[in-house]
């Protein structure tokens, strides 16, 4: 790995696992434990660093000296990638979707405070690039710039988060992650013993279209996997009282935040799946808190 990575990694911080003590799991004999990837870094949280590191090791390697990404006002993964470029002395360019707000986001603000270039652009020319998978693929790349999809998905992010199931010591029946682009679902599934069901849950509305897209990432043919596109409360940045109230209940009992896109849903829809006896008592689940706290900073402010 490449020395300026190794020194960034070494202000990492283990994830460790935990487990939900939670009378319904008692009462339907299930162990539910939480992989705690938030706690990894205070910026480059949860699957960030998981995705993004062998992406960066490469873009090193290969003499890149700007990475160019893409992603919303909000975006967990622009932010992981701004402040790593500046750790890493990496120069990033982010398109941005949508006009450029009056009032910058927080994550904005700390985009351009890292000093991350942000173009922002149409949503149709935002679509566009959703074309251009390679990290030479975007129409007029210069030498030494490397272009990175977005949410990180690309091949090489599924090597990142291989070690997080490396990490797991314990023996499970299920692991379950939220899912944007589905990358960090590949990752997993690719690195999981076929023995282990691995389920994602989806976190936009009718996307369907993720079962393609994580095909797509996997070399092996592996039938141990499935997205549940039930619990997507209206779609990708909707939520609704009962989700933001499960939410604080969860905090008050385990003391852990959960972010309403991705796992505030994951974790609403095992509790609810569990009630509805879709696990085997006996069964233990493990769930990943992919991080993504600083996305929510308006609304938990
Ligand atoms: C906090 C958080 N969790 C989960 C995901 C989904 O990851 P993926 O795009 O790899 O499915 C994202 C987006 O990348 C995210 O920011």
């Amino acid at each position: 790995m490449h020395p300026e990575l190794i020194k960034l990694e070494e202000t990492f911080k283990p994830s460790i696992l935990t487990k939900i003590d939670e009378p319904l799991c008692a009462k339907f004999g299930i162990e539910l434990w939480m992989k705690r990837d938030d706690l990894l870094h205070p910026i480059i949280s949860g699957n960030k660093w998981r995705k993004l590191k062998f992406i960066l090791d490469h873009a090193l390697y290969s003499g890149a000296d700007t990475i160019i990404s893409m992603g919303g006002m909000y975006s967990n993964h622009l932010h992981a990638l701004a402040f790593a470029g500046k750790a890493l002395g990496l120069k990033t360019i982010a398109y941005v979707r949508g006009e450029e707000p009056v009032v910058l986001t927080p994550t904005l603000v700390d985009l351009s405070s890292w000093g991350m270039e942000l173009r922002f652009i149409s949503r149709t020319d935002y679509r566009q690039l959703r074309h251009y998978k390679g990290y030479l693929d975007l129409p007029g790349i210069k030498p030494q710039q490397y272009w990175l999809p977005e949410g990180g998905a690309q091949v090489l992010a599924l090597s990142g988060v291989a070690e997080l199931v490396k990490e797991i010591e314990v023996a499970y029946d299920w692991l379950c992650v939220p899912c944007g682009t589905g990358t960090t679902l590949a990752g997993l599934i690719a690195a999981t013993d076929d023995k282990v069901s691995v389920l994602g849950f989806a976190a936009l509305k009718n996307a369907s279209f993720l079962n393609a897209d994580v095909s797509s990432l996997l070399k092996q043919n592996k039938s141990n996997w499935q997205i549940n596109l039930d619990y997507h409360f209206g779609g990708f940045a909707s939520t609704t009282p009962e989700l933001l109230n499960f939410m604080s209940d969860f905090q008050a009992k385990t003391t852990i935040q959960l972010e309403p896109i991705y796992t505030g849903k994951m974790m609403y829809a095992l509790y609810d799946l569990i009630r509805k006896g879709h696990f085997s008592a006996g069964q233990r689940i493990i769930a990943v808190h992919t991080g993504g706290l600083q996305g929510d900073r308006e609304r938990s402010r």
